[in-house]
């Protein structure tokens, strides 16, 4: 049976990724797992930075950290006519939405990027920007957790050493607190069946996910999940999406950011968030 594709815009499904459907992401993680007070952490280091900010969003997602500085922004009736904004993500869905729902600031100079946290440098090369120049470098949300590769942590500090701005760049990135390695078990926030979650931008259409199974293996968690999408009782997609977090320590993220030449200069600890700051060395 052919179904209609229910991955976002003009995004395709791709049954290996949560991130093909942006509208569920949304759904899920506000619903379950974020901690929204972080967008406030950002926007007092984005007022804290140069007069002329260049700030970059790598992994952007939908655009949620960009669309809080935002919000913040407006509230205190910040200035942005100086501000450049990217928000940059690998993902294609994911920006789309963003693109969508979220307009440049009055004034400001807003960008959605389709790139790799992985090459910062030459993703900058395309924009009318000197490449180190970035003043705010944001990874939010535990994201480096994905980067589970043999590599990548260290190509992704790398990359942020190269793109900051020397002197007073500074990187912000976030470690989610439980995949810190202690020895005691891991999880992914969340129930094991969500029951039908309606979405909130296609009338009868629902979302389902349900836990299938997780294992520990070499310091990287791994959960397989099944996303169902409905309409009303009719099955649409069925997808079996897998996530993978490694487990960190201060002691990795010491060593692999004195290698890429950078020094941390204090943490934020939130409920279930680390976000570090480092600047260059
Ligand atoms: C957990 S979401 C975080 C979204 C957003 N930053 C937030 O805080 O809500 C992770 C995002 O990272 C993106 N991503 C994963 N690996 C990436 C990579 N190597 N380069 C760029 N984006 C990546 C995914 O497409 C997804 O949108």
């Amino acid at each position: 049976m052919t179904v209609p594709e229910i991955a976002d815009e003009q995004g395709e499904s791709q049954s290996d990724s949560f991130y093909y459907n942006a509208e569920f992401y949304d759904i899920y993680t506000s619903k379950y797992m974020i901690d929204p007070t972080d967008t406030r952490i950002y926007f007092d280091q984005l007022r804290a930075s140069h007069r002329q900010p260049i700030v970059l969003d790598v992994a952007t997602g939908t655009g949620r950290i960009i669309k809080g500085l935002i919000e913040h922004a407006t509230q205190v009736g910040h200035d942005w006519s100086q501000t450049t904004l990217i928000g940059l993500d690998n993902s294609a869905p994911m920006l789309d939405r963003a693109r969508k729902s979220i307009l440049a600031p009055k004034a400001g100079n807003l960008t959605w990027m389709l790139g790799s946290a992985f090459e910062l440098e030459a993703a900058l090369t395309g924009m009318p920007l000197p490449v180190s120049a970035v003043d705010l470098l944001i990874l939010s949300f535990g994201t480096i957790t994905h980067f589970t590769v043999a590599g990548q942590g260290q190509q992704f500090f790398n990359q942020v050493a190269k793109v900051l701005r020397p002197g007073s760049g500074r990187a912000a990135v976030s470690f989610y607190r439980s995949f810190e390695k202690t020895g005691q078990p891991v999880r992914l926030p969340g129930p094991a069946d969500t029951g039908r979650i309606p979405s909130q931008q296609r009338p009868g259409i629902t979302y389902q996910e349900v836990l299938l199974e997780t294992n520990t293996l070499d310091d990287v968690y791994k959960e397989s999940r099944q996303i169902t999408v409905r309409d009303h009782d009719t099955v649409l997609e069925q997808n079996v999406v897998t996530t993978e977090c490694g487990l960190w320590t201060e002691e990795m993220v010491k060593r692999m950011t004195d290698v890429a030449g950078l020094r941390g200069l204090y943490q934020v600890v939130l409920p279930t968030e680390l976000i570090w700051v480092f600047e260059r060395s």
